[in-house]
Parts: structure tokens; C-alpha cells; sequence
């Protein structure tokens, strides 16, 4: 059987509980399933870097990591990674720096990792790339005679061509994805939009699972990614999961709560959602004192100016509600920084009767699928989620909302809270029946499968 080698930016500890956001939750449950390599930073800066991975053990799964030196860090991850390629691929064009030192310390970190990488390469491993601080790493991989098999997966979603073409480099970075055996989107709109570019701009052909362009052919397919879902609802009801819930239930007293996770980035809805629950703080008199809502929102790249402006507003936004509504005895929003653990938040989520999941964009959105994994199905809460999430391809049986209308999110709220228990029941079912058919075991299968086959 072929190895699986994951590279990505972020690595996380495969036994410990990843902080990390969506792409290492996602892997760290991959992997569990595989013994594999998973490369990439080590998460630390440093003056001068090594170019040989450290190497880890953790069970089956070895990790190799290379530091960043500080002006990498800058340029490659806060730079062009962060400040450009993010808010260009969630339509935030107000947002995007165009800087090409930021472009160039993109390329001749891919480089680096390239190289780093070759001498722990086996003759049949697959070799799975992910996202987009790494778009030029198979070029790179194949400049220097990798000739393994090469995927790449997108976890943010891909822009529409007329944003794309702002960037100076669109070509380069599409060409990039052409040395690749297979690519994976999240969603069929991503796709659709990088056809629309390989036809209009490029000039290319388009086929059902395939481009073609710059002389080459890619094969190209929407792959979901998913949670590990039983094991996610285990989590809710394990000894960790219980203990939460318990502690939380006694601190509410018969309160309703509406929880967010998420972690503090400005493509997450964070202000929009709170003006939505002020709204139905304002219209729903009676719900004073009965409802709650807790934000759990970790920093974020906190070295970003978008991101420090969004905390500021968010922090004063959160706490003008609660100088607006708040009583002795009710805070209307708990505004948490503090990142929690998995298996904690699991006891969280189940707690809560809505769980409210409204990014402006969203490649996928792993919160909206775990809150609901971690119902207890003969109580289930209600998620609201956004159309603008991937997740929203999937889970039509949440109460999906346009998460610019604050009334369509505050009415949403209104609804899920008076919700009948039957009209619960059904919906959480129909959604749970969709996260156990399309899980994280069901993606990596059907992308390495693909990405065996071939052509
Ligand atoms: N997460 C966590 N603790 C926190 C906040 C978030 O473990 O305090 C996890 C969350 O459970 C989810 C992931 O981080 O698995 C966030 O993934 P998502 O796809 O929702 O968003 P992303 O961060 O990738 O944009
Ligand atoms: C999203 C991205 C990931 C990234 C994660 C956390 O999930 O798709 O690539 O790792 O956010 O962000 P960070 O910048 O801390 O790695």
C-alpha cells in the first residue's frame, strides 16, 4: 500500500487536541487512519533555518517540520499568504494587499519546502498538498524530478475569475495548479469559478473532471471534506464531553443558549452576527433573561492590521450590547478569546440549543458540522447557518440565512428557539444521516482514490 505524505502550512500534533482551524482538524483525523508523513512548519520563527526537517513520532504518523526565519514569516505566511491570497479568495478585494516581495517570499518558500521534503520521499507515495500557502509546491516538487503522484486540495474557497484577474500573478498561480495529477474543491461553485477563468482568460478547454490549459490537462473534482462524525458524537457523551456539559448546563438554570465558534477572523460574520442577536434582543422582549449567547472566538493571526481592527471592533461591538441589555443577573454575550479543545467543546456545542454559523464565505465550515455531530438526538438543538459556508451544499436541513440580511438571522434565531421538539428531531436526523455518509474517512478515500487512478 503507498504512503500518504500531507504537507501543509500548519501542522498540528496528531495525539494532541489541534487549535489549528479547519485543514489540521481535518488531517490530524485523515491521518489517524493511515500511517503516514505529514510535513510542513514547524510553527516556529528563528534568525537562520535548517533546511532538514525535525523529525517526530507521534503513533503511525511521523511529523517533519522546518522553521520559518522571521522575514519568511513576514513576507510568505503574514504577507502574501495572509494578507493577500486569504481575502482575495473570500471576495474581501478591500482587504487585499498586492505586494510582489510578499509574491517572491511565496515562491522561494515553496522552494525551500520543495527541497526539504525530496529526501523523505519514497518511491510510491501519494503525495497530498494542501492549500493555498502551497499552490507552487508541485511545480517545485517536480522541477527537482519528483515523480510521485501529486494532489492538491483547496480548503478556502476559489474567486470569481473577475477578482482573480486583480491578483498580478492569477496566471502563475493557476498555472501552478497544472502540475498536479488531481486537484480537489471544496464545493462545485469553486470549480465552476476556476472554469469560468481556464475558458474566458486562459482560453482553455472544459470538461466534466477536467481543464485543459497551457498545454497540459488537470483533473479537477469537488471533494467535501467532513468530520470524523461518530467520533465527533462520542466526544459529546464521553467522560470530557460530560463533565462540560454538566458544568454548563448548572451555570445556564434553564437558560437557552446560542453558541459561535470560530476562530477571530473577519470572514467568520463575527460583527453582523452580533448586530443579528441585538436585533432579536430588540424585537423579542421576552427573550430577555432566557437567552444567552456565547462567542468562542481565538486569536487569529493576530500580527495582521485587518485582524487587529476586526478585534477591536468586535470587542467594543460585544460589549455595547451588554452595556445596552445586560442585568444584574444576565450577560446577554460571553465574548471568549480562549481556544478550547475538541473534546471540551463537544459538551460545549451540545449544550447549546442553536449553534449559529454565519461566515460572510466560507470554504467549508467544520464548526456547523460538529455542532450538530454533537446533539443528543432525542434533544437536538437547531443550526443556523449561512448560505455563504460550503457546509450550506450539504446541510439544507439547517435554517439557512443570508448572513448580510441581520433580519433574515434574527428571525432564523427567533425560529430555532421556539422550534417544536418533532421539528427538531427531523431536521437534526436528516442532517446527521448526511455528516455520517460524507465523513472525513469518505473524503481522504475518494480523493486518493482518484488520485490513484489513472488518467
Ligand atoms: N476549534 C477548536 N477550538 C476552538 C475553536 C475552534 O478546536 O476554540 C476547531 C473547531 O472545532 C473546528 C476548527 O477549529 O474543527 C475550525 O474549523 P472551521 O472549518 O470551522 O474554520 P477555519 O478555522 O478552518 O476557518
Ligand atoms: C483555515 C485555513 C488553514 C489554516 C487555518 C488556521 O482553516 O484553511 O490553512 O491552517 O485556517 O489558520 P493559521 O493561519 O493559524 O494556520
Amino acid at each position: 500500500m503507498s504512503r500518504l505524505v500531507a504537507v501543509s502550512n500548519r501542522v498540528s500534533s496528531v495525539r494532541g487536541a489541534p487549535l489549528a482551524g479547519g485543514l489540521a482538524v481535518a488531517l490530524v483525523d485523515a491521518l489517524r487512519e493511515n500511517q503516514g508523513l505529514w510535513f510542513g512548519w514547524s510553527g516556529k520563527t528563528v534568525d537562520e533555518t535548517s533546511q532538514t526537517p525535525t523529525l517526530t513520532r507521534e503513533g503511525e504518523v511521523t511529523l517533519a517540520t522546518v522553521d520559518l526565519t522571521h522575514d519568511d514569516h513576514e513576507a510568505y505566511y503574514s504577507g502574501f499568504a495572509n494578507r493577500c491570497l486569504w481575502p482575495l479568495f473570500h471576495f474581501r478585494l478591500d482587504l487585499t494587499g498586492y505586494d510582489r516581495g510578499h509574491f517572491d517570499a511565496y515562491q522561494r518558500v515553496n522552494q525551500r519546502f520543495a527541497r526539504s521534503l525530496l529526501p523523505l520521499l519514497r518511491e510510491d507515495d501519494l503525495v497530498w498538498v494542501h492549500d493555498y500557502h502551497l499552490f507552487p509546491l508541485g511545480s517545485e516538487l517536480r522541477r527537482i524530478g519528483v515523480r510521485q503522484r501529486l494532489g492538491f486540495f483547496l480548503h478556502i474557497p476559489f474567486p470569481p475569475r473577475e477578482l482573480l484577474t486583480t491578483l498580478p500573478q492569477h496566471q502563475t498561480l493557476v498555472r501552478a495548479l497544472f502540475d498536479y495529477d488531481l486537484v480537489g474543491f471544496q464545493i462545485e461553485d469553486d470549480v465552476k469559478r476556476l472554469a469560468a477563468y481556464v475558458e474566458q482568460d486562459l482560453g482553455g478547454k472544459v470538461g466534466p473532471g477536467w481543464m485543459e490549459a497551457f498545454g497540459k490537462r488537470l483533473r479537477i473534482e469537488a471533494f467535501p471534506v467532513g468530520i470524523d462524525t461518530a467520533r465527533y458524537h462520542d466526544f459529546a457523551f464521553s467522560s470530557h464531553g460530560q463533565r462540560e456539559w454538566i458544568r454548563l448546563r448548572e451555570f445556564l438554570r434553564g437558560r437557552e443558549q446560542i453558541i459561535g465558534v470560530d476562530r477571530l477572523d473577519y470572514t467568520k460574520g463575527l460583527v453582523r452576527r452580533m448586530n443579528a442577536y441585538e436585533l432579536l434582543l430588540d424585537s423579542q422582549p421576552d427573550s430577555h433573561g432566557r437567552i444567552t449567547y456565547l462567542q468562542i472566538a481565538p486569536i487569529s493571526r493576530g500580527e495582521v492590521t485587518a485582524y487587529q481592527d476586526f478585534r477591536r471592533e468586535l470587542e467594543q461591538h460585544a460589549a455595547g450590547i451588554n452595556g445596552k441589555f445586560g442585568q444584574v443577573d444576565w450577560v446577554p454575550i460571553r465574548y471568549v478569546n480562549e481556544a478550547i479543545p475538541r473534546r471540551r467543546l463537544a459538551g460545549l456545542y451540545r449544550a447549546s440549543r442553536i449553534g449559529l454559523v454565519t461566515p460572510m464565505r466560507d470554504g467549508m465550515n467544520l464548526v456547523a458540522k460538529e455542532y450538530v455531530a454533537a446533539q443528543d438526538e432525542k434533544d437536538p438543538g437547531v443550526l443556523v447557518l449561512s448560505r455563504f459556508a460550503g457546509a450550506a451544499q450539504q446541510m439544507g436541513e439547517a435554517l439557512l440565512v443570508n448572513p448580510y440580511d441581520t433580519e433574515d438571522v434574527a428571525s432564523a434565531l427567533e425560529r430555532a428557539r421556539t422550534m417544536n421538539i418533532d421539528e427538531r428531531r427531523n431536521r437534526h436526523q436528516a442532517l446527521m444521516r448526511g455528516l455520517l455518509d460524507e465523513d472525513v474517512s469518505n473524503w481522504r478515500q475518494r480523493f486518493l482514490g482518484a488520485l490513484k487512478q489513472n488518467d
